[in-house]
């Protein structure tokens, strides 16, 4: 049987017995540095299925000081620091965000008896009641989680498990990050990438370019508001996201993408602007940074010194490079090489969507492959055309990107798994939505060119396999998906096209699985529904599923 936990677990074994938790059940912690990953447990239960557990007791004392539960009364919750157990899961392949070599691996017991949850490190316990949070969602009936007896033993596939958040097309307020990192912390994704820079925005304080958020940050597309996050604001969304083990990484796009840097230093800019009329309205710039001229990196530097600090769990900074349209090839390696040497320089590792490739990359460095498109397809015009005057420059850009997964992983890079046709989430939906209001957002929400994208489609896809050049999990840092939020006009929109696709992202970054069943997927999928609910969440609410 399996149990209804996303991504899969390694192992999993069950009984006929049952364990029963409500709220005479208490956690009782064996190791003290276990409290925060056990208050946040608690806090975490009554946010996804409204049952209240007692606060956490380390051993005989609660961690608030209150007296503690009678622990004979009621099933508990036992957390551990131990790795009993753990030695047949594999340890995870390629490179965590934080530079950090955490051990995750976690193993979880449920008996008549009650449940334990152990793991080398508080990280690894932490998971492991992340899948106790989604055993109770499931299982909650009027106040009590009746669970099945099971014993799960699990560790992730990857270490870097993450998903690309466009902040700039529309501007998300600190609340609703939060609400997508509590979506990533829910199935094990531990990396909340920003896309803080863009053409329509620049949204981190720089405060020695104070024009880059005073003038930077005004819009978004279109009409739609502006806005940047504070030096505050950011503070308190990284502590936040690393309270929950979520590293958040910072990206500042160049040396294309920067329309909103010359309007803030008209200086930086070329001497002659270019754009590509789209016919609609909307027109897509050709200029980049030059990296021949002195001012360029003294802005660079400017924005490193100011952006570094703001993510201090971060172990590197991504440097975009995607997109240089315009630019000659030799302009844009020269760039990429001296901004990743600035980024180096300090004490930070590179991270940058596939382009950087073209560039001269070490084994720290970390490429972000994204472009699946299939360039014959675009080419012949099959599938909605982009237009006339771009379809040369795009054809010619997916061209020369078949090189740079090879050339990344020749270099001794790794790579980040971003397949635009399986994990770019701003692709419409392909499934039908059982909610009329659903279905008039649908047709509204994604980009037209990717063409409709099913949940089926989402899980038949393996990271190694189906990353060009790669053939060891090594080879990856992990999996992240992305969400470009052109189409995307508030929360509402940002959560329907992010679920239910992220679990499986999730699935996909963590489960030691490389091929998922679609009905054994699509069954615990269903079982998510409880939580997604009493969390105010916005989901597509699929006619595939037969949701809870
Ligand atoms: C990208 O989608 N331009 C990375």
């Amino acid at each position: 049987m399996s149990l209804p936990v996303i991504p899969a677990p390694t192992t999993t074994t069950t009984s006929d017995d049952t364990c029963t938790l409500s709220g005479d059940s208490a956690v009782v912690v064996q190791s003290p540095e276990l409290a925060g990953p056990a208050a946040l447990f608690v806090r975490e239960v009554r946010l996804d299925s409204g049952l209240t557990l007692h606060p956490p007791v380390i051993r005989d004392r609660t961690v608030d000081g209150t007296v503690p539960p009678d622990e004979t009364r009621a099933a508990a919750v036992t957390v551990l620091i131990s790795a009993d157990g753990l030695d047949g899961v594999p340890s995870a392949a390629g490179v965590r965000a934080d530079g950090d070599a955490v051990d995750e691996r976690y193993g979880l017991e449920v008996t008549s008896d009650g449940v334990r949850v152990w793991g080398p490190t508080p990280e690894a316990v932490h998971r492991g009641l992340t899948s106790l949070r989604q055993l109770i969602s499931a299982h909650l009936q009027d106040g009590t989680a009746v669970l099945p007896a099971a014993r799960i033993v699990d560790g992730p596939r990857f270490a870097w498990r993450g998903l690309s958040l466009d902040v700039v097309r529309t501007f998300h307020p600190p609340a609703e990050v939060k609400r997508v990192i509590d979506m990533l912390a829910l199935y094990k994704l531990n990396v909340l990438h920003l896309h803080l820079t863009d053409d329509q925005g620049w949204r981190v304080e720089v405060p020695s370019r104070p024009a880059l958020t005073q003038v930077g940050a005004a819009g978004a597309i279109g009409d739609r508001p502006g806005g940047y996050y504070s030096q505050e604001e950011l503070a308190d969304l990284v502590a936040y996201a690393a309270d929950r083990y979520v590293t958040v990484v910072p990206e500042i796009d160049m040396p294309g993408h920067t329309s909103a840097v010359f309007a803030a230093y008209p200086e930086l800019a070329p001497a002659e602007l270019r754009t590509i009329d789209l016919g609609n309205g909307n027109s897509i710039p050709l200029n980049a940074l030059e990296p021949g001229r002195p001012e360029t990196w003294a802005f660079v530097e400017d924005v490193l010194d100011a952006v570094v600090p703001q993510f201090p769990q971060s172990a590197y900074v991504h440097i975009g490079g995607d997109e240089a349209w315009g630019m000659a090839d030799e302009d844009h390696a020269a760039f990429v090489d001296q901004a990743a040497a600035l980024v180096r320089a300090r004490g930070k590792r590179v991270v940058g969507w596939q382009e950087i490739a073209r560039a001269t990359l070490g084994p720290d460095d970390v490429a972000q492959y994204w472009i699946s498109i299939d360039v014959d397809a675009a080419d012949a015009g099959n599938g909605p055309k982009p237009p006339e005057d771009l379809l040369p420059i795009l054809v010619e850009h997916l061209r020369k990107a078949e090189g740079d997964a090879p050339k990344a992983l020749a270099a001794g890079a790794r790579l980040i798994a971003s397949p635009t046709t399986w994990l770019y989430f701003d692709r419409p939906h392909g499934d039908a939505s059982a909610d009329p209001a659903q279905e008039e957002a649908r047709k509204r929400l994604g980009l037209e060119f990717y063409g409709p994208a099913t949940l089926r489609d989402g899980l038949a896809w393996d990271p190694v396999e189906d990353t060009p050049g790669v053939t060891s999990t090594d080879q990856l840092a992990g999996v992240e998906a992305a969400i470009w939020c052109e189409t995307i006009t508030g929360p509402d929109d940002l959560e329907l096209m992010l679920l239910p696709r992220l679990p499986g992202a999730a699935e996909k970054a963590w489960s030691q699985q490389t091929a998922t069943d679609w009905p054994e997927y699509a069954a615990r999928l269903a079982e998510q529904s409880p939580a997604w609910r009493n969390r105010t969440w916005t989901w597509l609410q699929s006619v595939e599923v037969s949701w809870r």
